[in-house]
């Protein structure tokens, strides 16, 4: 559990996610506006099933790991997550994902989080994150470059990008970034 700021000032708590977390996930998921949704799901998701939410809560903390961020004011609320799943057994390299609520989007939620997650994945050995986004995705990509600087090289798949972001060597990790 680690206090943090937003730019605004808003004390908000960084943690790992929980099989408790679901109900709270899918209040989160079905408050986002559509256009979060599709850029976070890569397509129209209104809703997230409870199947969904069990994958998404109920997780090893290893090969699928995932931090929520909750208001210190309001801790039943979670305006953002980001999390990574390994490709596969063994792999080091990991897929990963965040949205942020469209009301704390740009106050810097994004950045702390990604930083945030690349830490925990160089930590179990993982050296690349594949992250999947819609081409026209401004703000995702401005995150990327932000985090990863010129460690990160994109490849065009029709309407998507997939971005390769390389991970520092554990230890290094936190302080390598930006
Ligand atoms: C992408 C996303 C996670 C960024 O989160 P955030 O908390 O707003 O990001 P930050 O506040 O840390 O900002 C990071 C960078 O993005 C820029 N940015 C954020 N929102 C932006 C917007 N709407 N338009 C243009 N740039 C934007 C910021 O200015 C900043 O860039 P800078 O460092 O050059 O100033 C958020 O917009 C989001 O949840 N989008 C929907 C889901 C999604 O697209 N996920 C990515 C694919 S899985």
């Amino acid at each position: 559990m680690e206090l943090v700021h937003t730019h605004d000032g808003t004390s908000v708590l960084i943690r790992q996610i929980r099989p408790d977390d679901a109900g709270r996930l899918r209040a989160t998921h079905a408050g986002l506006s559509a256009e979060t949704q599709y850029r976070r799901f890569l397509g129209a998701k209104p809703e997230l099933s409870l199947a969904d939410a069990r994958y998404l809560t109920e997780i090893n903390g290893s090969d699928h790991f995932a931090l929520v961020a909750t208001p210190l004011e309001q801790p039943e609320r979670i305006v953002a997550v980001g999390r990574f799943v390994r490709d596969g057994r063994g792999s080091d390299s990991a897929e990963c994902a965040i949205v942020v609520a469209d009301a704390f989007q740009r106050r810097g939620l994004g950045t702390l989080l990604l930083e945030r997650l690349a830490v925990a994945a160089s930590e179990r050995g993982i050296r690349r994150f594949r992250w999947l986004t819609l081409a026209d995705n401004a703000p995702a990509l401005r995150l990327a470059g932000r985090v990863f600087g010129e460690r990160h090289r994109q490849r065009l798949l029709g309407r998507e990008l997939e971005l390769e972001l390389e991970l520092p060597a554990p230890g290094v990790a936190q302080a390598a970034l930006r």
